[in-house]
């Protein structure tokens, strides 16, 4: 048999933005037909390649050939021509519109949107599993369809190539399973799909080729099924791995969390999005809520943290001599000043401020508190000082703590924002999705800090969509359910199967 013919063919590419090689020489050749994977630590250049093969970005050095032609891709209508279309890790679909007039949007030609559209529409829908009618508001969907809109809007303007940059961040065991079958049934249909993930078991589970990228640079290209997980991964982050670590309890039965019976109401309705929520989280424990987004964990982060009211309840912080403080009533500020440290689930719209250097990022929310504030007075030097320290223990891989916190991939602004988090002894770590989107090598390095946190005695709880996650670090999981805690799990023996079916809902069904 003749091998397929390249259909993408990257030669030598180098990126470069300032203080950062995003790609340095990378090869990629991409065969028809095949499902190729790219996988690299965060930071490793993966959505810059696509971007530059997407016509978002020009390359400094390389070249591009698509069908065997050296094309030059200087926006995404040239890549679009040229067949290939890119599902971006972060959904760009208006809330507000239709799903029609989503995939419609800025398609070339709007005449389209007759009859011919509309039944253009439905075909995709079928192919793509969409469970949606096409003038269904975008809102009412969940994070599965909306992905497969994105998916429908890349079809609809003819793509043959398919990039997917890390579709599966933002999905349930169940929904994965989901997004494979598509993935392969349009495969048999001659369509060419680039795989952007750091999960090494759904790259075997899909791929024909991976290719590894390592610090902006293409460190090899296997067949993920002959070799292991463990190669793969040792590939990916150059080193020797530590080995998982044998789970060990550090629970103790001292109290330092105590939510009872917390309601909130929807705004102007009576529908309760929080409905009598009660736990208690203790000293050296990880208590971990699993959930379906959108069944109320935002909220209930946002309700303990002092961002929205609750409408009934309480939330308490026990203080060592066993008192409790009432910071039901607090701001958000009174409460971290309290000991709650706080990884907010959307890092750059809570957690950072983008445009400001590294340094200025590390006062926010710790701006009353050593050792970024001394007197009334905020005290620069000492904020540098400890941002330099965090960069350093948290291996933040940046070009120095001046530029701004935009510049940094994802893990690495993860990284920063863990690190600050952690400093300044809190006695409570709230821990939303902490390392969503983030790769392996820096999701070792935050499981690693919360694990060593609870052992010396840190409460936590985390919200998390990585079941994996959930179930590797919690020492309990509750299950979440429109808007109540519905289910508890044993994460030493439940499986990510059976904790799925608990967040949909089809075990209280069975
Ligand atoms: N627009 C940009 N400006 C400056 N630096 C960038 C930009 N985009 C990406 N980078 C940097 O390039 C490197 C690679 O980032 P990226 O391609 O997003 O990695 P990945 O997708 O593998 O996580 C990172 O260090 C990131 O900070
Ligand atoms: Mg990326």
């Amino acid at each position: 048999m003749t091998e397929p013919q390249p259909v993408v063919e990257l030669r030598g590419i180098t990126k470069r933005f300032p203080g950062v090689v995003a790609n340095s020489d990378v090869n990629l050749t991409i065969r028809a037909g095949e499902v190729h994977a790219v996988c690299g630590e965060n930071g490793a250049g993966k959505s810059t390649l696509m971007k530059i093969l997407y016509g978002m970005q020009q390359p400094d050095e390389g070249t591009i050939a698509v069908n065997g032609e050296q094309v030059r891709l200087r926006n995404p209508q040239d890549a679009i021509r040229a067949g290939i279309g890119m599902v971006h890790q972060h959904f760009m679909l208006a809330d507000n519109l239709t799903v029609r007039e989503n995939i419609l949007l800025g398609a070339e030609g709007l005449h389209g949107i007759g009859r011919r559209a509309k039944a253009r529409i439905d075909e995709l829908a079928e192919q793509t599993g969409l469970n949606a009618d096409q003038d269904a508001l975008l809102e009412s969907l969940g994070v599965a369809d909306r992905q497969r809109v994105e998916i429908i809007k890349v079809l609809y303007r003819g793509a043959k190539i398919v990039i997917l940059d890390e579709p599966t961040a933002v999905l349930v065991p169940q929904e994965v399973e989901a997004l494979f079958e598509t993935v392969r049934s349009m495969q048999r249909q001659g369509f060419t799909f680039i795989f952007i993930s750091h999960k090494l078991d759904e790259v075997r589970a899909i791929a024909d080729t991976v290719t590894v990228i390592r610090r902006g640079t293409t460190v090899g290209t296997a067949d993920p099924k002959a070799i292991s997980s463990r190669e793969l991964a040792e590939m990916m982050v150059g080193s020797e791995l530590p080995s998982p670590e044998t789970r060990e309890s550090t629970v103790t039965d001292r109290a330092v969390l105590r939510v009872t019976d917390l309601r909130l109401a929807a705004e102007g309705s009576t529908r309760a999005v929080l409905d009598d929520i009660s736990f208690t989280v203790h000293a050296g424990e990880v208590l971990g809520i699993a959930g379906v987004e959108g069944n109320g964990q935002t909220e209930l982060v946002e309700t303990i943290m002092g961002m929205r009211r609750a409408t009934g309840g309480t939330v308490e912080l026990v203080e060592a001599d066993g008192k409790a403080r009432d910071l039901t009533r607090l701001g958000t500020l009174a409460r971290r000043e309290a000991g709650i440290g706080y990884i907010a689930e959307d890092r750059t719209r809570h957690g950072l401020l983008l445009t400001q250097p590294l340094w200025a990022n590390r006062i926010l929310g710790y701006q009353t508190r050593e050792p970024v504030s001394k007197g009334q007075l905020l005290d620069i030097a000492g904020a540098r000082r400890d941002t330099e320290r965090i960069v350093a223990d948290y291996d933040v891989r940046t070009p120095g703590i001046e530029v701004p916190a935009a510049a940094l991939s994802g893990g690495n602004q993860q990284k920063l924002v863990v690190g600050r988090e952690l400093s300044g002894d809190p006695v409570l770590l709230i821990a939303s999705h902490p390392t969503r989107g983030v790769d392996v090598g820096a999701q070792a390095l935050i499981w690693e800090q919360i694990r060593v946190a609870r052992h010396e005695g840190l409460a936590v709880l985390l919200i998390s969509a990585d079941l994996d996650e959930l179930i590797g670090l919690s020492d309990t999981i509750r299950v979440m359910l429109r808007g109540r805690l519905v289910s508890e799990a044993d994460p030493a023996t439940v499986t990510p199967q059976e904790l799925g079916s608990a967040m949909t809902g089809a075990e209280e069904a069975a």
